[in-house]
């Protein structure tokens, strides 16, 4: 296996020096400036500049973490390095040349789609498009009648069509506790979907060994979300750190994060205003189709809904309510205790380390309309957003070789919760 990782990423190099089409990212470093050496004035100047989306582009909060990596523009690198330097900030350059990583990466996905067309299985080769995991979802319920169910929930922006897939133990009894899944929201988060299959493949292809996890639960699954922003991160290197949706606003910029669109203190604390911003809330509540989609699952079991996972990337952590305020839920200790043995199993199994703790003060920022506190909100008495590890030279694009270690950890550590979740909310 290894050698083989080898071989390709060899043949990649040498091919993609070859390639000399421009791309937006040539030349864009990444920094890694570490938590530590940031004091509150470098805090406030780092603040400013990255206002300047054009020549800044921050992949993990500033406040959150022990590090804040950095994206920054071949003009202004001069600049930000000058400026760590009076403020005697120590940093990393984590990428040297961001364009070179994405057009080696993009050339090594194409190789493995040829080497891994889709054939009716989802393997942990390649990432895949979400016509495929469509395709898969229903391929898989074609196969398993009695036990794999496959239903449209509805559609994209731009017309995808989006589905769920519940899978049962395949004794037909009706009204079961419900697991709720979903991966996608935030585009360039391709490790989400990928987990999210996994899960699929081991509830279904394993489903003996997993039978506990179905014998009073049905888990409902929505690999991809924001299906029209993750093609689009597919289609070019100039589009991999794409984010939000792709309806287009009432400025020249497109898109709304669809994680700060849910009507549950919307626009308020973490969310922005500007369509031009990462983080804009959208021009009102559930203005994006794929939201709305999420929303209507969720209130579908608000009832027997026990806990709503929502996978997104990266940094290692489980976090639970409240992202729009400092404050946790009475009900923190059942949060705590059911992300714990997600925590543990995974140390367990792989040594990763996951952080657990309530969003606003786990990342360090609120980040109103989300919706995990939507589903919590909506009844749900668990309801976690599990942040991925970091992955690659951007923390985005783990490479294609480490995707089956990432989504094997993170099915442990999902087995583990749930199986604490129904210890604790036997079926009625
Ligand atoms: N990285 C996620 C985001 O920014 C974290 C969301 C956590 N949940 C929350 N309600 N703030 O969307
Ligand atoms: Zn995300």
């Amino acid at each position: 296996m290894t050698v083989w990782w080898l071989f390709l990423t060899l043949s990649c190099l040498s091919f993609s020096a070859g390639l000399q089409k421009f791309n937006k990212y040539d030349g864009y470093k990444v920094y890694e400036v570490s938590r530590k050496a940031r004091s509150a004035a470098l805090e406030l100047t780092l603040s400013e500049l990255v206002k300047n989306e054009s020549y800044y582009e921050v992949f993990s909060g500033f406040k959150g973490g022990n590090s804040v990596k950095v994206m920054v523009h071949p003009d202004e690198q001069v600049n930000f390095v000058r400026l760590m330097g009076e403020n005697n900030v120590a940093y990393d350059i984590v990428n040297r040349d961001v364009g070179l990583t994405l057009r080696r990466q993009f050339e090594t996905d194409r190789m493995l789609r040829q080497w891994f067309p889709y054939n009716g299985r989802l393997g942990t080769e390649r990432y895949y498009s979400h016509a495929e995991i469509n395709q898969f979802i229903e391929d898989l319920a074609r196969d398993n009648p009695r036990r794999v169910f496959v239903k449209t929930v509805g559609k994209s922006y731009e017309g995808r069509w989006l589905k769920t897939v519940t899978i049962t133990n395949g004794d037909a009894r009706r009204n079961k506790n419900v697991i709720l899944v979903d991966g996608g929201f935030h585009a360039r988060e391709w490790i989400s979907p990928a987990a999210a299959v996994h899960l699929i493949n081991e509830l279904v292809e394993n489903f003996e060994g997993n039978a506990d996890l179905l014998q009073d639960f049905d888990w409902v699954i929505l690999p991809v979300v924001n299906a029209d922003g993750y093609e689009f991160t597919q289609t070019s290197p100039d589009n991999r750190f794409w984010r939000k949706t792709r309806q287009p606003s009432s400025s020249d910029c497109i898109g709304t994060d669809p994680n700060r669109n849910f009507d549950f203190h919307w626009n308020e604390e973490g969310a922005s205003e500007d369509p031009c911003n990462n983080t804009y809330a959208g021009a009102k509540p559930f203005s994006e189709p794929e939201a709305l989609v999420v929303r209507d699952l969720i209130h579908s079991f608000a009832d027997r809904g026990k806990m709503y996972l929502t996978l997104h990337s990266y940094g290692s952590l489980i976090l639970y309510p409240w992202g729009w305020t400092a404050d946790v839920p009475d009900t923190v200790d059942d949060l705590e205790e059911v992300a714990a043995e997600g925590k543990k199993a995974i140390h367990e199994a792989t040594g990763t380390v996951y952080k657990v703790g309530p969003s606003t003060t786990t990342i360090n920022y609120a980040a109103a309309g989300a919706s995990d506190d939507y589903a919590f909100n909506a009844g749900f008495p668990i309801s976690f957003t599990m942040e991925l590890p970091f992955g690659g030279a951007d923390g985005f694009d783990p490479p294609a070789s480490d995707i089956d270690r990432l989504v094997r950890e993170t099915w442990i550590g999902i087995a583990a919760m749930a199986r604490r979740v129904i210890q604790k909310y036997p079926l009625a």
